[in-house]
């Protein structure tokens, strides 16, 4: 079946968005989508984002082998791949290097603060990834540790990498952590962000709730109080009915697990 003409001109949609807003430079970043028949289509390796046309733009099958003569996928087309085996709900994915949220991942520094209510509502904390050498099997595996409970991961000294339900849902995505990356660094120029309090935070899950959101990474990993119903991982934390000495030995015992967790990671 030929690619479909409506999910090739989304893609390169979101190619020239991200080259014009510059989060990509040169031939940075790459980008995917599930196609109908189940195949992905993906940019090819080595043009600029912003002067994608649709013959850069290539079929592949699941495992990579491309469905078109002459035409040569991207080199990240590993970290695509693998992306769609872990997360089936999946249909688009962006990798890009936007300067801030990169310049966190070159630092060193994941996004996984409870800052701004709109983070903490849509993307939650938004982890790094370790380092891997671009191209390579490393890049996969060191998204693989989060991209299960994450659709946005910072890869150091590298850039990000968005999912989503469509290639506008993850390009979105990738807009967004961008500029909250902007915002965090310029709330550090003026003394430091203010982190939301856990009861400012458990009520922007009830509203989440309530409006039937849903993001897969909860919580805020680098508060020192864990907050109610925050989760790493298939851990949450509820207190509710506990008396007041154990729900103290509860937090204490619940911020050494998870912390242990992060530690591992
Ligand atoms: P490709 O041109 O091969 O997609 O690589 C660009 C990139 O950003 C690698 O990380």
């Amino acid at each position: 079946m030929p690619p479909d003409p409506d999910l090739i001109d989304e893609l390169l949609d979101v190619c020239h968005r991200l080259y014009r807003s510059g989060m990509v430079a040169s031939n940075d970043g790459n980008v995917s989508a599930v196609t109908e028949d189940g195949n992905l289509i993906t940019s090819v390796t080595n043009v600029s984002k912003g002067a994608m046309t649709a013959r850069h733009v290539v079929k592949v099958n699941r495992d990579g082998i491309p469905l078109e003569d002459g035409k040569k996928p991207s080199s990240e087309l590993l970290m695509h791949l693998a992306i769609y085996r872990d997360r089936p709900d999946v249909r688009a994915v962006v990798h890009a290097h936007p300067p801030y949220a990169t310049g966190f991942a070159a630092a060193g520094l994941a996004l996984d603060r409870c800052v701004l209510p709109e983070i903490v509502m849509t993307l939650g904390s938004i982890p790094l990834a370790e380092y891997g050498t671009p191209s390579t099997e490393e890049v996969p595996e060191a998204v693989s540790k989060w991209i299960g409970q994450s659709d946005a991961v910072l890869l150091s000294n590298h850039g990000a990498v968005t999912v989503g339900s469509s290639l506008m849902d993850a390009y979105y995505k990738m807009e967004r952590i961008e500029h909250y990356a902007r915002i965090c660094y310029i709330a550090r120029q003026l003394g430091g962000e203010r982190v939301l309090t856990p009861t400012e935070v458990s009520k922007l899950y009830r509203l989440r709730e309530e409006a039937g959101m849903t993001n897969r990474n909860t919580g805020c990993w680098a508060c020192d109080q864990l907050v109610e119903g925050s989760c790493v991982g298939e851990a949450c934390v509820n207190f509710s009915g506990m008396g007041e000495s154990f729900e103290a030995v509860a937090r204490k015992l619940v911020k050494e697990v998870v912390s242990s967790q992060i530690k591992e990671r």
